[in-house]
């Protein structure tokens, strides 16, 4: 639980260019803010974040947005209508009230409004729009509880704002209104919500793969949410061998495995293969593999459909070397 007290405190400490970590449905995010260069700079540092990674800007009520961005193309707005408050992040033309430590130089900016009452009423009582990108250190994993935030950062980040785990559990998806000269929409990152939902509003949508992504922007980049242990994601039809046994091995699965005694150690992300509740426990499985002084992890598949293509994105991300 969250005091209105502690809301207060942080959104002082904000205004006066300090860093809060707040809860957001998707993960916690590391704010400042977004109007203030030298308070959005103390987040690249905290982070170890290089800065041509950007930032998503989040705000609190949508008659926020037109202050941010300049152009909100028709798709866009339905977006808007149809999925804030919510794990949705429009990339759109900037305005130069945004600095371009935010966007990375870049003329366009990341805009979500969360679907969470506490992230909400503080980016509100805040009075400004507040950048946040997940509060871990850089490429590490996302962190879905406050207890994730203060294992990272300790004392060098004194308030974090807590109300318990995430609710969605991966990030927000990203969609870009830039890519092309007629704002035609492209799915940038699979998030929070999916790609099935956001054609079911505005049809056929861009994707751009990974490997097509901007090497210049971390965020797109393959090698990210890694844990420190070795990680391989392997297909449906792997077959155990006696490595498995001769060394600590990890068994990251969606349902339960057959092979699962043979691990040292065995998370199961949904025990009745609900994509829903695996994303709420993918991050927090890894962690706790990754703080077992395994050799290795052993990650199986997803169905990639719905919110398996996020829950893919970052196996695949944490898998990269
Ligand atoms: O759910 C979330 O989105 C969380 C919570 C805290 O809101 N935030 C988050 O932020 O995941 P971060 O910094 O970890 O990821 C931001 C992503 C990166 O992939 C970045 O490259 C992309 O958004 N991004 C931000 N601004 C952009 C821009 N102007 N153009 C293209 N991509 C952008
Ligand atoms: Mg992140």
């Amino acid at each position: 639980m969250v005091t209105q007290q502690e809301i207060s405190d942080a959104a002082n400490l904000i205004r006066r260019g300090g860093l809060v970590a707040f809860p957001t449905e998707t993960v916690y995010g590391l704010g400042a803010n977004a109007l203030n260069a030298d308070a959005v700079a103390k987040i690249f540092e905290l982070k170890g974040r290089p800065r041509f990674d950007p930032l998503i800007v989040h705000i609190a009520d949508v008659d926020q947005l037109v202050d941010l961005a300049k152009v909100i193309p028709p798709a866009a707005a339905e977006l808007i209508e149809r999925f804030w408050p919510g794990p949705l992040s429009l990339v759109l033309p900037k305005h130069s009230s945004v600095p371009d430590i935010v966007t990375s130089g870049l003329p366009s900016v990341a805009i979500r409004c969360p679907d969470h009452d506490v992230a909400r009423t503080f980016i509100r009582a805040t009075g400004v729009p507040i950048s946040a990108p997940s509060a871990n250190r850089f490429g590490m994993i996302s962190p879905t509880t406050a207890a994730h935030v203060r294992q990272q950062f300790g004392d060098q980040l004194p308030t974090v704002l807590d109300d318990g785990p995430c609710r969605i559990g991966v990030e927000s998806t990203v969609v870009s209104f830039v890519e092309s000269s007629d704002h035609r929409p492209t799915l940038l990152r699979p998030g929070g919500v999916t790609l099935e939902e956001i054609q079911a509003v505005i049809g056929t949508i861009d994707i751009k793969a990974q490997s097509e992504g901007n090497p210049n922007a971390p965020g797109q980049l393959a090698s990210h949410y890694a844990p420190t242990t070795p990680l391989t994601l392997v297909a449906s039809d792997w077959v155990m061998d006696d490595s498995i046994e001769n060394q600590k091995v990890g068994l990251l699965s969606f349902q339960t495995h057959s092979a699962a005694a043979h691990f040292a150690a065995v998370e199961v992300l949904s025990a009745k293969g609900c994509l829903r509740e695996a994303a709420v426990n993918l991050f927090a499985a890894l962690r706790r593999l990754d703080e077992m002084g395994l050799d290795s992890i052993i990650a199986m598949p997803v169905p990639e459909a719905e919110l398996g293509r996020a829950i893919m994105d970052r196996l695949r991300r944490a898998a990269a070397k």
